[in-house]
């Protein structure tokens, strides 16, 4: 198959996670015989620096004319510290989610067998959690009218939502579903917000489409308490955009670190695939962020065109890696010394011989993951 892929990787870790899942799907076009041209263009507070706007045009268009996107991560701290800056990194990555009409956000969360003991969560309550996250991502508060007062002490975000954007991602999360454990629980605040009631109306109609799928409702504080008290309860979870948001981020702890979750950004038309995790800048160029997730996001965005045997084959080789401790120091304690850079040479080597499994492990902590 052939893909061009537009590359953004952005700000802090973001271009050495993004550098290691380039490395993987080169390998992976290698193996399969395929073909992926990488196109890359700016975002981001790097952006900022360099053209004065998170989300230069040339960007935009390389974006729509690729594809699939591949992100990296946005932000620094010189804007989240300054709450009078206009310009900031963030509006670049929402804009593009507007611009490309990525209204779903799709955020798998596993408890990984070899990491049980990882996470600060109990093993015997995180063990088999198999959760995937349907994030709105084009609507709500995130994108509903801003307002400052002119004497700068009063503010307001507003949260709207029509039918229809509720409906789309709904679909999707029940599809998801059907495939899945068929459950679907709507994370809401219906006993406060007019939109979350909405929510729960039109959930409830579509849901009748689908009568293999249970649908269940929770609010959003109650869901937060849930997450870790019983997370293998959920299967599907469907949310509206800061709900989702923020669980997501919670639900990052059964994994035993936020540097393993990926994440697929689908609208009609583009696609885009990033780890859920932010810019980091104070572990950028250390050699020490976890590259899994970014990793992980592309092996979402191989099944996206249903290159499935592929994304299995990275998959298989992450799950190689947490196992042997080949990880960077979020995860390791084992080996000081694992760069994000080794974590992906690892895993391009495993996905270069899949049929070896005579992995020569011994030097892997001096960063000779060879095959023998
Ligand atoms: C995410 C991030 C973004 C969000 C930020 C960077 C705007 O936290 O993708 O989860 O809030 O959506
Ligand atoms: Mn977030």
């Amino acid at each position: 198959m052939k893909l061009n892929i537009a590359v953004l990787p952005g700000d802090g870790i973001g271009p050495e996670v993004t550098e290691q899942a380039i490395k993987v799907l080169k390998a992976i076009a290698m193996e399969f015989d395929h073909s992926f041209n990488f196109n890359y263009a700016s975002v981001g507070a790097i952006a900022i620096d360099n053209h004065g706007n998170p989300l230069p045009e040339d960007t935009l268009n390389i974006c729509k004319s690729c594809d699939a996107i591949l992100f990296g991560a946005i932000g620094d701290p010189k804007y989240d510290n300054d709450p009078s800056a206009k310009i900031r990194p963030e509006q670049g990555l929402l804009k593009l989610r507007k611009e490309l009409g990525l209204f779903a956000n799709i955020r798998p969360v596993k408890a990984y067998e070899t990491l049980l003991s990882k996470s600060p969560l109990k093993r015997k309550i995180i063990e088999g959690t198999d959760i995937i996250i349907y994030r709105e991502l084009t609507g709500g508060i995130y994108f509903g009218k801003k307002e400052l007062s002119d004497d700068g002490n009063t503010a307001s975000d507003l949260c709207e939502y029509s039918r229809y954007e509720i409906e789309r991602i709904t679909h999707l999360a029940f599809k998801a579903a059907q495939s899945r454990q068929h459950k679907v629980t709507l994370v809401d605040k219906a006993n406060v917000l007019e939109s979350s009631r909405l929510w729960r109306k039109v959930v409830a109609e579509i849901a009748a489409q689908y009568s293999d799928v249970e649908l269940n409702f929770l609010f959003v504080d109650n869901a937060a308490m849930q997450l870790i008290l019983n997370p293998k309860q959920f299967d599907v979870i469907l949310t509206e955009n800061m709900f989702g948001d923020i669980i997501s981020d919670e639900a990052s702890v059964i994994g035993g670190s936020i540097g393993l979750l990926a994440s697929a950004s689908i609208g009609d038309k583009y696609a885009m695939f990033e780890p859920i995790h932010g810019s980091y800048t104070q572990a950028k160029g250390k050699g020490i962020a976890n590259p899994i997730a970014s990793i992980l996001s592309v092996a979402m965005l191989l099944d996206h065109f249903e290159l499935n045997d592929e994304s299995e084959l990275i998959r298989n080789a992450v799950e190689k890696s947490l196992k042997l401790q080949v990880t960077t120091p979020d995860l390791n304690t084992k080996y000081d010394n694992i760069s994000t850079s080794k974590v992906g040479d690892f895993i391009e080597d495993v996905i270069n011989n899949p049929n070896d499994s005579n992995l020569n492990f011994t030097n892997i902590h001096l960063g000779q993951s060879t095959i023998i």
